[in-house]
């Protein structure tokens, strides 16, 4: 086994190469990955490991849409009547990695006077008074017990004044549905204050029944307009996706997920859920790790339904 002189382990793509042949191959390795992904390369297969198992962000046209709407909203001058999006999809598509997208992109809260992003899950959310206390307790005030009602709206209110914050993201916003409606109503009612009191827009994310939880209030109902992001399918758009996340995947030699055949056998298995796609280029790019082949080929990914179970335990031990 030898080094290249970026470190990168040669012996699985050539027995002994001259030193031309491995600045060739240096070059091309540099063009086809990250140059984080191609400095995996020479470390250890639970570093590689490690690597390959992180949340990465890849903006596809839809995703894009949603940043581009969110940037406007942010940065437009308050309006009277604040306006706000829906965006929905099928569970495990990408929703909360483009709401935490969002954040970074525009300006998450980090103690300063702002303008900031704000976002909060909706998940268990039941009436206002949580809402509000969601928001209490990220801006460092959390509420207390005997706050009542109005004494938490006029706290959270002069929070979000005093961070200047510009737009309130709300994920697992599908979960309203799960209260009666008097419940339901109780929550919208937080977020119609907060939109009216402070000219605030919303970005909501939530599966597809998301949109219904507004639409039992005519004045939300007629703010929040829906985006959908579509499930995968074999086109373009998909296997643009996969030749970008190939990018980060630290193996020696090319996959070309992009492939047709990659890419409609991807669409197939995972019933155009991202998650699932994403799981599976990581279990395969695991396993071309474990056995050596070092790419991922269309049997690699139809074998690849789990973690590599023989392999990756022991690989991670002393890996942080
Ligand atoms: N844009 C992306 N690029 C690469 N991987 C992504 C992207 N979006 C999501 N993923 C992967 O898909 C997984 C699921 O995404 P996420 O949790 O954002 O989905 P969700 O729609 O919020 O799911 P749920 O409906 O369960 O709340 C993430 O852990 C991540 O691995
Ligand atoms: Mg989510």
């Amino acid at each position: 086994m030898s080094l290249d002189p970026n470190g990168v382990t040669q012996s699985v793509e050539e027995t002994s190469p001259s030193t031309a042949d491995s600045l060739v191959i240096t070059q091309t390795r540099a063009a086809r990955l990250e140059p984080g992904a191609v400095q995996m390369l020479s470390k250890s297969p639970g570093e590689r490991a490690h690597y390959i198992e992180q949340d990465r962000m890849i903006i596809c046209p839809a995703s894009k849409s949603v940043l581009v709407q969110a940037a406007w909203m942010f940065n437009e001058r308050p309006h009277g009547r604040a306006r706000g999006f829906v965006v929905t999809s099928k569970p495990g598509n990408g929703k909360s990695s483009l709401a935490g997208a969002v954040q970074r992109e525009l300006k998450p809260y980090d103690g300063g006077a702002g303008p900031c992003v704000l976002s909060i899950s909706m998940s268990g959310v039941r009436d206002a008074r949580t809402v509000y206390g969601r928001l209490m307790e990220l801006l460092g005030s959390p509420a207390r017990i005997s706050h009542r009602l109005s004494d938490r709206e006029m706290l959270a209110v002069r929070l979000l004044k005093a961070v200047n914050c510009r737009l309130l993201v709300l994920d697992e916003v599908q979960d309203l549905l799960q209260g009666s409606e008097r419940e339901q109503q109780r929550a919208l009612e937080g977020i119609k204050f907060l939109m009216n009191q402070l000219s605030l827009p919303v970005l909501a994310f939530g599966t597809d029944k998301a949109a219904q939880a507004f639409a039992s209030d005519p004045h939300l109902a007629a703010r929040f307009t829906e985006i959908q992001l579509p499930a995968w399918k074999a086109d373009n758009t998909l296997a643009n996706f996969l030749a970008t996340y190939e990018r980060f995947l630290p193996l020696a030699k090319a996959s070309n997920l992009a492939e047709q055949q990659k890419v409609a056998f991807l669409a197939k298995v995972s019933g155009g859920v991202l998650d699932v796609i994403v799981q599976r280029l990581q279990n395969a790019a695991l396993m071309a790790i474990r056995d050596g082949t070092e790419c991922i080929t269309l049997q690699l990914l139809e074998k690849a339904v789990s973690r590599p179970t023989d392999w990756a335990l022991e690989q991670f031990k002393g890996v942080k």
